[in-house]
């Protein structure tokens, strides 16, 4: 029993959009959000914070700048400066933002499918055309676009709206595979805007690579937006970062606000500053937890459920299903219908997810199991 990830929390009745969103006899295991406390060294730092009245507007002091800018050094061996940052109240935010401000009219976007609904919806709301290009599952196990199609679609192209790693199917890039997308990228003059929230949330021993890290000519067209709101578990604090590393393109990102991107939350500025500086021992037990998680989600369907195909995930606590073999019209709904459990739809990820569901394993353990037996009913 691990004292703080198998404690069920009663979720019911508080203000959680996860667990507010269907009748409460239905398990929701959808939207990218845990079942768990977040570090008690971070919500001891929200108290402290408390302990002064005052909860005005909020700036990135030297202080926090200085803590961000350590964490990607020890992290991700990513040397930046303090004035990189751009603090956000949201990824996706930002990555309108940098739609808003780098995509011209006329050219198009290029985002992978399926992918996280925001950011495969994002260029529409500029008026923009997107190429889609399809990540498919090869014989390894590995999640691969054809490399001939992303080509194609880049050229002509203004923007690549990476997710790395990739939600839902749970790719982390490797330095190979980003070191050639950003010189394609360079080549094609195309910018990049890399969404890399998951970048802690990464298993069996990998590290993640912020594409922009890995070359200057590459960070000269990146902007990076990060977040220690997935991984910490605090995205109900509404608190991001972008990392620009180029003064002109930061210049350019800043003016793509249009009024309508606003300043960062007090209080997820001071949880971000303590997660990133202090809350490594809980996350190191958390990413064990949720491998765990992983291996005995695959396990269970394997063994039980075997018209459900699930490939292991490197990252992420997302697990995209494929029940195409079940030949259910639709299957997230037939779960909820039929198993009183919640997934996210397959086709909210793009027609590409026509068949799948995305299973949210970052829970109690003993909700997993719920979670699978209701899948089991389900079908029965
Ligand atoms: C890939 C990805 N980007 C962005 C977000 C949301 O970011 P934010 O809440 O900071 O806007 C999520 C949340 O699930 C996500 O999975």
């Amino acid at each position: 029993m691990h004292p703080l990830f198998d404690t069920v929390l009663p979720r019911h009745a508080t203000d959680s959009t996860k667990w507010s969103a269907y009748p409460a006899d239905v398990l929701p295991m959808w939207i990218a959000d845990m079942d768990f406390g977040a570090a008690p060294v971070i919500l001891d730092g929200i108290r402290e914070r408390l302990a002064h009245p005052a909860l005005g507007y909020a700036v990135a002091t030297q202080a926090w700048r200085a803590e961000v800018v350590a964490y990607l050094q020890r992290q991700y061996g990513w040397a930046v400066d303090e004035a990189a940052l751009v603090p956000l109240p949201g990824v996706v935010p930002g990555c309108n933002m940098a739609l808003a401000a780098l995509a011209p009219p006329g050219k198009p976007v290029v985002v992978k499918v399926p992918n996280y609904p925001p950011l495969r919806l994002a260029a529409a709301h500029w008026g923009l055309e997107q190429r889609e290009v399809l990540l498919r599952p090869q014989a390894d196990g590995q999640w691969q676009c054809d490399p001939a199609q992303l080509a194609s679609a880049l050229r002509g192209a203004s923007t690549l709206l990476l997710s790395n790693p990739h939600n839902p199917v749970g790719k982390a890039y490797s330095r190979e595979a980003l070191l050639e997308l950003g010189q394609l990228c360079e080549q094609e003059n195309v910018m990049i805007v890399s969404d890399e929230i998951h970048a802690d949330l990464l298993f069996d021993g990998r590290r993640h690579v912020p594409i922009a890290s890995l070359d200057p000519a590459i960070s000269a067209r990146t902007i990076t937006l990060m977040a220690a709101s997935k991984a910490y578990n605090i995205a109900g604090l509404k608190t991001a970062f972008a990392v620009i590393t180029d003064p002109a393109l930061r210049k350019r990102f800043q003016q793509g606000h249009k009024g309508l991107v606003d300043s960062v939350n007090v209080l997820g500025l001071e949880a971000t500053r303590i997660a990133l500086g202090q809350a490594q021992p809980w996350l190191a037990e958390l990413l064990a937890y949720l491998q765990g998680n992983r291996d005995w989600l695959l396990a269970a369907l394997t063994e039980r459920l075997p018209g459900i195909r699930m490939l292991s995930p490197e990252a992420t606590y997302l697990a995209w299903l494929d029940c195409r073999a079940l030949g259910l019209e639709n299957p997230q709904k037939h779960f909820v219908q039929h198993g009183r459990v919640a997934f996210s739809a397959g086709t909210d990820f793009g027609e590409a997810g026509q068949g799948f569901v995305r299973l949210n394993f970052g829970c109690p353990r003993a909700l997993l199991e719920e979670g699978v037996a209701r899948m089991a009913r389900a079908l029965e």
